[in-house]
């Protein structure tokens, strides 16, 4: 008997929905919020009112595409957390209206567990390899920077972290000191195409263990600017391609001399990644040439799958509902999932 999963996803400023059904997705649809691009950053007021506007059609579309009824829906996923609470508070509301009328069963997702286990998505007709465990996955989004030691589908441990700002966060920090549109990373990737990696030389953080920081970065980079915008007030229009090309340069080095020393610490020879960020150029090359430098096996997430998708949702949901972890009508969204280890 084949189960049919109905994910919902709208912890930040995408709303979707998306039908797996035994592994495989049918359907995947994402209404991003262009209502937030004005201000620089997600409006959560208005990141809520967006999400109730877009739900009901987001959920029609999935269901249609995949040529499913609702009434053959086995269980509605949907993301608890973390994110932002009004957000949440939407999709969480919708799945459970969605599970009382329909009887179908509830299932509660971490998103972050959900972005490493994207890597897992199936789709017909096209056949690919997948992670074996152990395996590590470095989790970079717009939110966290983590790296995972992943045991199963369901059991992983977090074995470094950031310590303030997230690898996207940076991204989108320095973007808005250029005067670049939010989100600022796929913009700087674009520029860094264009521009000289060394032209540039930002402050690396020495931080012990596995462990993360890009709050230093952010001000290296903001007193780079500050004095060359001195001398030139043009300095950035100037110098755009390199300074994006150098920056971006120092995050995937940060960013791979901790999963290198993990990789080493664990003796696990699989590596995947995840998250928003894990759509960078330069972090996916980088990513390529160390793994066939030190003999790793990588798996790099297909790009629609790397930013908010209710596809990962689904198929967490997928996962957890083959184990009978249901959640009950009184379950409530979390900003913050202090369930660390998932
Ligand atoms: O995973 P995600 O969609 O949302 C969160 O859960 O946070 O990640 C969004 C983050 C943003 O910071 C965005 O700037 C970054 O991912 N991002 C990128 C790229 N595409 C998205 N950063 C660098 N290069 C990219 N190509
Ligand atoms: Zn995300």
């Amino acid at each position: 008997m084949s189960t049919t999963i109905l994910g919902i996803e709208s912890s930040c400023d995408d709303t979707s929905a998306a039908v797996v059904r035994d592994g495989y997705m049918l359907s995947n649809v994402i209404a991003s919020q262009d209502v937030h691009r004005k201000y620089g950053g997600v409006v959560p007021e208005l990141a809520s009112r967006a999400h109730q506007q877009n739900i009901l059609p987001v959920v029609d579309t999935a269901l249609k595409q995949a040529g499913v009824e609702r009434t053959e829906v086995d269980a509605v996923a949907f993301t608890r957390g973390p994110g932002l609470l009004g957000s949440l508070l939407v999709g969480t509301s919708f799945a459970k209206g969605f599970a009382l009328a329909t009887n179908a069963k509830l299932v509660e997702v971490n998103h972050l567990q959900a972005h490493i286990l994207s890597n897992f998505l199936k789709e017909h007709g096209k056949e690919k390899d997948f992670p074996q465990f152990p395996f590590l996955c470095l989790l970079v989004s717009g939110g966290h920077t983590q790296i995972i030691v992943m045991r199963d589908y369901l059991d992983m441990k977090i074995i470094g972290h950031t310590i303030d700002d997230a690898a996207g966060e940076a991204f989108d920090k320095c973007a808005k000191v250029m005067g670049l549109p939010y989100p600022g990373g796929p913009v700087i990737d674009r520029y860094a195409k264009e521009g000289n990696a060394q032209a540039f030389q930002f402050s690396k953080p020495k931080i012990e263990g596995l462990d993360y920081s890009f709050s230093g970065l952010k001000t290296s980079f903001l007193y780079t600017l500050r004095d060359k915008c001195k001398d030139d007030a043009q300095f950035i229009e100037h110098h755009l391609a390199d300074l994006c090309a150098s920056l971006q340069h120092i995050i995937v080095n940060i960013l791979m001399s901790k999963l290198e020393q993990a990789m080493q610490q664990t003796g696990i020879r699989e590596v995947a990644i995840a998250g928003g960020v894990a759509a960078n150029s330069g972090l996916r090359s980088a990513l390529t040439a160390t793994a066939e430098r030190c003999g790793w096996k990588a798996f790099l997430p297909e790009f629609r799958f790397t930013t908010d998708n209710a596809a990962m949702i689904a198929l967490t949901g997928y996962f957890k509902y083959r184990k009978n972890l249901f959640a009950s009508q009184d379950i409530a969204p979390t900003a913050r999932y202090e369930n660390v280890n998932f």
